[in-house]
């Protein structure tokens, strides 16, 4: 019986260099900042007017001037956050039609939170970076880390769900990994960006201390901790200004408070003035009269805000070239990190390690949410026992449909994807057959921006008859494996809208009923960004939730669905029963109030700090499957917390199964008594361990200030109130282990 000993950081300890924790060297460049100040006034100083306005505004789709005179070349950015998105025309949305520019999809981002995996993170932006490189972007957009506050935002599978410390500790390593290739990242959207339904006409009421204690700690932790080069201004109006020229946001928190030294990146089509693009802190104008997806003025370029409008300005005398000067140091800077920076290595594209990164990311994603055992059996559903199976019965539409076309500037052209069934198909070669049923038709489009599937999805038969169809064939199977959920198709997860609905839609509830009670062995794998109602959960014996998780997503979840892997993924997120378990719906605090002249709508966030498991936990409601809740093919048992001499917080805990896994172990800390109020528990650490059957390891978490404290907006500071708290050690957020209180004098 070994015991490892393993000692946690904190949040704030965490801030060390991720090299140690990543065992890589931090790359040379990174260290010779002065360098690169010198560099940067050298330049700026030779640059004319002209060379200084260029740069500041974009000059096609996806890329901005350089300064030829100088031998600073053209920059050139792209999307998105789980790869590197096709080249585009020079000034339209459609393809460029390049051979050489298919990619490798990882797993949507939400799929990285949940492997609560900060070294995963890392290798995640490591490996997009090497295919950025490979493809001359200089500058990914992405990532992105709005927090989950609706379950319908059609972009939460970009994000990395509802806790704010959470988000924090994945992005910080993912933007270094990805800048350790000499390749930007930009974190995305700057701020409050939480629903897609009316992006660019939503104006967010929420008070200063939700927006610090919730909304900005991971983009505050991409910048402050993972030294991100750019940031993205989100559509969304702040305090009734456009976020992409804000000057709370930007001048203030951004560049004042956290000393953003980077660039302010506008999110295309986010720009809508010349005087507060100038004055409220843009640095780079992207994007301007398009809708950042399919359509926009073309060869506007010069008419751009920041560009012939903002040059007469200043010839008009309204402006010094001051706030010029001062964009164009940042943008410089950003040229002498990537584009200019002699250390980059050369990228590469779709190669092994990349496939073999996408494989590790997504096993370690997917979410094993129930798995009960068969009455007939007294075990376990899952995994496929491999021993006796005979025939498997593949069932949905979301077996077959390719996920990493559409969902919005995401979007990508892949090399290839291994969808479900073909991943089990092949993995189940030679052992069971595996037949398959469509179940229902959802979904018949396949394409996005001109990037077609190929797939023709075309069936014309009814729900019942399909239905029919699959339940005749569950009778004789020994598993039904149902892939269901969203498809990233307009409304269903994707850019640009919301969900209309927290059901699963095209009648996939009728469909899992019928299985269900057509066999025992019935298990539904949810793909999906959300999470989904699912009034049958009680009814199926084994839940699997599989994201979105790109090229190689047949293989992962085979490999997961047979126990080749062993699943450890764990929820970013609440899933309630029903939407009215969310705030935001309870409250009525979505989508906002549309005012008088139809322009603009006020979404004022009512619950406040209460998102997700903070709201479950006040209303005290029983989620469906909680924040941090994920379960494995073994168990383990956690010993009791107790508290250590030097206020450590140490807990055992042991692999009892009978095959290796990993666990996560949560930490929450309760403010027992507050003079504010609080959340019941909030999540301030976390640690997965990977244990051998019968192994233990001690699991020690040091507390400090910066875990116990709330943001009091009256003074404008985190305040860590003296008194009694308690630290929660959990599986889960309703799955607390054991507890100990303490003391802060
Ligand atoms: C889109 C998105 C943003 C994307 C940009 C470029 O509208 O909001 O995430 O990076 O425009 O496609």
């Amino acid at each position: 019986m070994t015991t490892k000993k393993i000692i946690i950081t904190t949040a704030l300890a965490l801030a060390l260099p991720l090299a140690a924790y990543a065992q890589k060297e931090l790359p040379a460049y990174l260290d010779d900042t002065k360098e690169i100040e010198v560099r940067v006034e050298d330049a700026l100083k030779r640059m004319t007017l002209d060379e200084k306005i260029r740069v500041v505004h974009a000059q096609s789709k996806f890329s901005s001037a350089g300064v030829p005179r100088l031998g600073l070349p053209d920059f050139w950015t792209d999307d998105g956050p789980h790869g590197v998105r096709p080249d585009v025309l020079w000034d339209e949305w459609e393809q460029a039609g390049q051979t050489n520019d298919s990619c490798l999809a990882f797993p949507a981002l939400t799929c990285l939170a949940a492997t609560w995996n900060p070294e995963i993170a890392y290798l995640y932006g490591e490996s997009l970076g090497e295919e950025a490189l490979y493809r001359g972007k200089d500058m990914i957009l992405g990532p992105g880390v709005n927090i989950y506050r609706t379950p319908l935002n059609g972009r939460n599978f970009e994000y990395m769900g509802e806790d704010p410390y959470l988000a924090s500790r994945m992005v910080v390593p993912y933007v270094e990994g990805l800048q350790s290739k000499g390749v930007a990242a930009c974190v995305k959207h700057y701020a409050l960006n939480n629903d897609e339904e009316y992006r660019n006409q939503v104006n967010v009421v929420v008070d200063d201390r939700t927006l610090h204690e919730i909304y900005l700690p991971a983009f505050k932790a991409a910048i402050t901790e993972g030294k991100a080069w750019a940031i993205m201004g989100a559509y969304n109006l702040y305090k009734n200004q456009h976020n992409c020229h804000n000057e709370i946001l930007l001048n203030k928190i951004l560049k004042q408070d956290w000393k953003f030294d980077g660039v302010v990146v506008s999110d295309w089509g986010g720009t809508h003035n010349t005087d507060e693009a100038v004055m409220n802190g843009l640095d780079m104008e992207f994007g301007s009269w398009t809708n950042g997806l399919s359509w926009g003025a073309s060869n506007a370029y010069d008419n751009y805000y920041l560009a012939n409008p903002y040059k007469k300005a200043i010839k008009e005398g309204k402006f010094t070239t001051k706030e010029l000067d001062e964009k164009v140091r940042r943008v410089l800077r950003l040229f002498f990190r990537t584009t200019m920076n002699r250390n980059r290595p050369a990228g590469f594209l779709c190669s092994e390690s990349h496939y073999e990164a996408a494989r590790k990311i997504a096993e370690e994603g997917v979410v094993l949410l129930k798995n009960d055992n068969l009455r007939s059996t007294k075990t376990p559903v899952l995994p496929i026992d491999l021993k006796s199976v005979k025939r498997v019965l593949v069932v949905g539409e979301n077996a077959v449909k390719m996920m990493t076309v559409g969902g919005g500037s995401s979007s990508l052209k892949v090399q290839r994807e291994i969808s479900p069934l073909d991943g089990l198909r092949t993995r189940l070669k030679g052992v069971a057959e595996v037949d398959y049923a469509r179940g229902y038709v959802g979904d018949v489009t396949g394409e996005y921006n001109g990037v077609t599937t190929g797939q023709n999805l075309k069936d014309d038969r009814s729900a019942d008859e399909l239905i029919a169809e699959a339940v005749a064939k569950a009778k004789g199977a020994d598993y039904v494996i149902v892939f269901g959920g969203l498809n990233k198709s307009d409304y269903q997860d994707c850019e640009g809208h919301d969900r209309k609905e927290f059901a699963l839609p095209y009648a996939q509830d009728r469909l899992v009923e019928a299985l269900a009670s057509a066999n025992a062995r019935t298990v539904f794998v949810n793909i999906s960004g959300n999470a989904v109602a699912m009034p049958w959960a009680s009814q199926v014996p084994a839940i699997v939730q599989g994201w979105f998780i790109g090229s190689e997503a047949g293989t992962a979840l085979a490999s997961i669905l047979v126990g080749d892997a062993n699943p450890s993924g764990k929820l970013p997120f609440s899933w309630m029963n029903s939407l009215n378990e969310y705030g935001a719906h309870a409250l009525n605090a979505y989508p906002g109030t549309w005012r008088e002249d139809k322009k603009i709508i006020d979404e004022e966030y009512k619950e406040g700090i209460f998102v997700g498991y903070r709201w479950a936990d006040k209303e005290k409601l029983k989620p469906l499957f909680a924040f941090g809740h994920g379960l494995s093919y073994t168990t383990f048992e956690y010993g009791k917390a107790e508290r250590l001499p030097n206020g450590d917080i140490k807990v055992s805990v042991r692999n009892t199964g009978s095959r290796a896994g990993a666990e996560i172990v949560q930490l929450y800390i309760r403010d027992v008594k507050s003079s504010l109020p609080r959340p019941v528990k909030e999540l301030k650490g976390f640690k997965k361990v990977w244990l051998q059957p019968g192994e233990s390891v001690e699991v020690v978490f040091s507390i400090d200030n910066s875990m116990l404290s709330y943001y009091d907006d009256t003074k404008g500071e985190w305040v860590a109130e003296p008194g009694q708290f308690e630290a929660l050690i959990g599986a889960s957020a309703s799955d607390i282990k054991c507890k100990v209180a303490f003391d802060l004098k």
